[in-house]
């Protein structure tokens, strides 16, 4: 490996991908690895530095997770947190025991500023704790270089070695100065020159799809949602037409979005690759006659998908590949983060097809968190709209629909949904919320249009801010752009004469309606 590079060994801990990416924001090119991976494979690779992180064993445990002592003899700046800290101290002959006070959440640390790794950090500042147990003696060769009221070794070095040992955990934000000490140990200990950026990223992982692809035929399913665009393009700057991209319209879209996707993929597109578009509109609404109960809904939807796409697969043949636009958030939330990690199916595929013929999978994002998605995505020269789409669930608007879908209400949803989107973008609201769109109740009223007595459809206009999405707020909307919004969704939109904003926190509500 000539590109510089600082490897983080894991050890199980639930803020492994964030060191990674703190690392990456430091402009140094990153990867994670196992505390199982060979030496010598470390050795080859010539890190500029190593980071152990946390995990959730006791080092002096028998079977806890360890490494050699070798790893610290390699002349390699070594940077170990909280188990990585212990463990560093374990095995060069300090003292790790169960701590008399646990610690846990923001803890006041002083710090000495001498010290490389806290240049420029103040004498006493916040730090995120999360341990049981400590470091009760350091390793011949360490001195304390920061303590808290409960930790006499919050950190300890070895400057002459260039091995650092924190306890807390300076990848959170909570820990106050935390980047700064992570880039001090990124600059100043392993003395990078920080010359890797995003670009760099999607040469790297263009060169890597091409080695493992070589003259390989490689499948994926785009639903239009950024991840998949951005993992699609990613494939077809690397291989071109072996590419083929199969793209489900199941009639729950947006407006236009079939389309729009089609426009970018598609053989008018800017890309040179095989798009097949499959308008599976009326399959979809031909299953969903006479269901109302969402989870059916939602089951329907996500077997259907899978059955169209094994279709197209069979017309295709074999492929050696199929291509997911899993994330890392996907990894985590579905439990599999880690050394051990196996594939999850990507959240808008709603589960692997089980009998399309590929040898492997390819994520060629899974390390990345969403906004590195779109910072890739911005790279290979995707257009805006797509880059920074609001999330859009796999059930689509069959989810937004309450009860029974059919193509008429799809086209009342479709129509509120647009004109909403509008005038939210027309006055500059859309950066204040996460997620915001029109969904269509169950609901008929009467109302009066002109002369006439109506009974029509009620929409509900939902817009949240979120930082995780698990819990949301309703966004505040200005009272006239609700009224503008409603005035144009009744007056244009055929079948609804009322309009509802809904006030609904997560919980107790979903952000979704069903
Ligand atoms: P809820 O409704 O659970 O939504 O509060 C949280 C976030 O997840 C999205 N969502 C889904 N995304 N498939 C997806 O890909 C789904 O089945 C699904 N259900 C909800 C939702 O849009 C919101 O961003």
């Amino acid at each position: 490996m000539n590109r510089e590079t600082v490897i983080v060994v894991d050890f199980g801990g639930q803020y492994n991908q964030l060191v990674a990416r703190r690392v990456r924001e430091c402009n140094v090119y990153c990867e994670i690895y196992s505390y199982k991976t060979d030496i010598q494979k470390i050795k080859e690779m010539n890190p500029k530095g190593i980071i152990l992180t946390g995990g959730p064993n006791s080092c002096y445990e028998e079977g806890a997770p360890s490494c050699t002592r070798e790893l610290f003899e390699l002349g390699i700046p070594v940077l170990g947190l909280c188990y990585g800290a212990q463990l560093m101290q374990h095995v060069l002959g300090g003292r790790v025991e169960k701590a008399p006070v646990r610690e846990y959440g923001k803890t006041e640390v002083y710090v000495n500023p001498s010290s490389p790794l806290f240049a420029g950090v103040e004498e006493k500042t916040i730090c995120w704790m999360s341990h049981f147990d400590y470091i009760s003696a350091v390793a011949p060769g360490f001195q304390i270089c920061a303590h808290t009221d409960n930790c006499p070794v919050a950190a300890a070095e070895n400057r002459e070695k260039n091995l650092y040992a924190i306890q807390f955990h300076p990848e959170v934000l909570h820990t106050v100065r935390g980047r700064e000490i992570l880039s001090n140990f990124v600059y100043h200990v392993c003395r990078c020159a920080g010359d890797w950026r995003m670009d760099s990223f999607v040469e790297d992982a263009i060169q890597a799809i091409r080695r493992k692809v070589g003259d390989g035929r490689v499948l994926c399913a785009l639903s239009g949602g950024v991840d998949s665009s951005v993992a699609a393009v990613l494939l077809s700057k690397a291989v071109g037409k072996q590419l083929t991209c199969v793209f489900v319209d199941h009639g729950l879209l947006r407006k236009n979005e079939g389309d729009e996707v089609e426009a970018v993929f598609g053989p008018n597109g800017p890309y040179d690759l095989n798009f097949i578009r499959v308008n599976a509109q009326q399959r979809y609404y031909d299953r969903l006659k006479g269901v109302e109960e969402p989870e059916q809904k939602r089951k329907i939807i996500g077997e259907e998908f899978i059955r169209v796409f094994e279709e197209e697969a069979k017309k295709i043949g074999a492929v050696d590949f199929l291509v997911q636009g899993t994330i890392y958030p996907d990894v985590v939330e579905s439990g599999l983060g880690g050394e051990s990690a196996v594939i999850k199916s990507h959240h808008n595929v709603g589960g692997l097809p089980a009998h399309v013929d590929f040898k492997e999978i390819i994520e060629p994002l899974r390390n990345l968190f969403k906004d590195e998605v779109r910072k890739v995505g911005l790279e290979l020269g995707i257009p805006d709209y797509l880059v920074y789409r609001q999330p859009f669930p796999g059930p689509g608007l069959g989810i937004r629909i309450i009860g029974e879908v059919t193509a008429e209400k799809v086209r009342i949803v479709q129509d509120a949904d647009a004109i909403y989107r509008e005038e939210i973008a027309n006055a500059g609201l859309a950066q204040d919320m996460n997620q915001y769109f029109a969904a269509l109740t169950n609901m008929r009223s009467v109302g009066v249009m002109g002369d006439e007595r109506t009974y029509d459809y009620a929409v509900a206009l939902r817009a949240v801010r979120t930082v995780d999405f698990m819990t949301a707020e309703a966004a505040k909307i200005p009272f006239e752009v609700l009224q503008k919004v409603m005035s144009r969704i009744i007056n244009e939109v055929r079948g609804v004469n009322r309009v509802f904003y809904d006030l609904t926190s997560k919980p107790p509500g979903t952000i979704e309606f069903e």
